[in-house]
């Protein structure tokens, strides 16, 4: 399609009603977040998507690392297009959207600078139109974020029904996730999260680290809800795996990292979504813009 129709088709669609769905089913959205960089989000984004697709569940995983994208390098993969074609009209998004291991689909984020807040109306709502005809596809849907708290990150947080915190035993991955989950909840009412404490010794270091951003949260934030939901040892087959290019679920699946991993997928999806009312692709709807 060409810009000026892709433009031309935007232009024509009816926005729809904020919070409501035009479609069927909905898939369940998890954020998976963390303030501090480099503590694994990418790695468990893709390793659970790919433990949820072994367990029958069609999921989606959107890269919204939108300035260093890494999802696909991760993966091995070079995807002709990523989510800027999409922005930009170039490509639909079923052209940007490529299959990974397992069957999993993935939206490629985009390396160079883009800022969603920048984004036109009839871009967002260009793209919840693509997502509807998506979502009934979908069981689930996980998004990987940038590091830090830029406007980004936030924007896809607050998209999400659910947010993933993941943080590690050291301190400045406390700082940084406290600094997040206080950014969500003073100032955009988020009060639950879940919380994996990766490249723990043992779960009774990651309990106690759990504990600590308990603690930190309930003093200084008032009433949140923050959940366990696991560790992820330091595992070395991991590191392998990356180097190779390919998911340590796939490619070492009895490691340790694999096992939990896998066994946090199937904690996620025995347990509800946090909200019914909430998530999905809210993000581009007009409220958020
Ligand atoms: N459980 C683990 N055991 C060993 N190494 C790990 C583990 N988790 C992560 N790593 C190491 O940390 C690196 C960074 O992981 P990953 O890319 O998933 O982090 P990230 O939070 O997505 O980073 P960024 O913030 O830059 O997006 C991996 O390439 C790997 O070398
Ligand atoms: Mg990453």
């Amino acid at each position: 399609m060409t810009q000026a129709a892709t433009l031309k088709k935007m232009m024509h669609r009816t926005p729809p009603q904020a919070g409501v769905s035009t479609h069927g089913p909905q898939p369940r959205v998890v954020c998976v977040t963390s303030g501090k960089g480099g503590v694994g989000k990418t790695n468990l984004t893709v390793n659970m998507a790919y433990a949820l697709a072994r367990q029958g569940k069609k999921v989606l995983v959107l890269d919204a690392d939108l300035n260093l994208a890494n999802v696909d390098i991760l993966l091995g993969m070079t995807p002709k297009f990523n989510l800027h074609h999409m922005f930009t009209g170039e490509k639909s998004l079923k052209e940007v959207m490529v299959t990974g291991p397992g069957g999993i689909l993935i939206l490629p984020g985009s390396s160079g600078i883009m800022e969603l807040a920048n984004l036109t109306e009839n871009q967002k709502l260009y793209f919840l139109s693509e997502m509807e005809e998506l979502n009934q596809q979908l069981d689930i849907m996980l998004i990987d974020t940038a590091a830090g708290i830029n406007e980004n990150v936030i924007y896809f947080n607050l998209a999400a029904q659910e947010r993933i915190v993941i943080l590690t035993p050291e301190p400045t991955s406390l700082t940084d996730a406290y600094a997040l989950i206080k950014v969500l909840s003073t100032r955009h009412d988020v009060k639950r999260f879940s919380i994996i404490v990766n490249l723990a010794e043992s779960e009774k270091e990651a309990i106690a680290v759990f504990r600590q951003i308990s603690l930190v949260c309930d003093q200084f934030l008032g009433t949140l809800s923050l959940d366990f939901l696991g560790h992820i040892p330091y595992d070395k087959k991991l590191i392998q795996a990356v180097r190779s290019q390919r998911l340590v679920t796939d490619l070492f699946p009895d490691a340790s990292a694999s096992r939990m991993i896998c066994k946090i997928a199937q904690q996620l999806d025995a347990t509800k979504p946090a909200s019914t009312t909430d998530g999905n692709i809210k993000f581009f709807w007009p409220q958020f813009s």
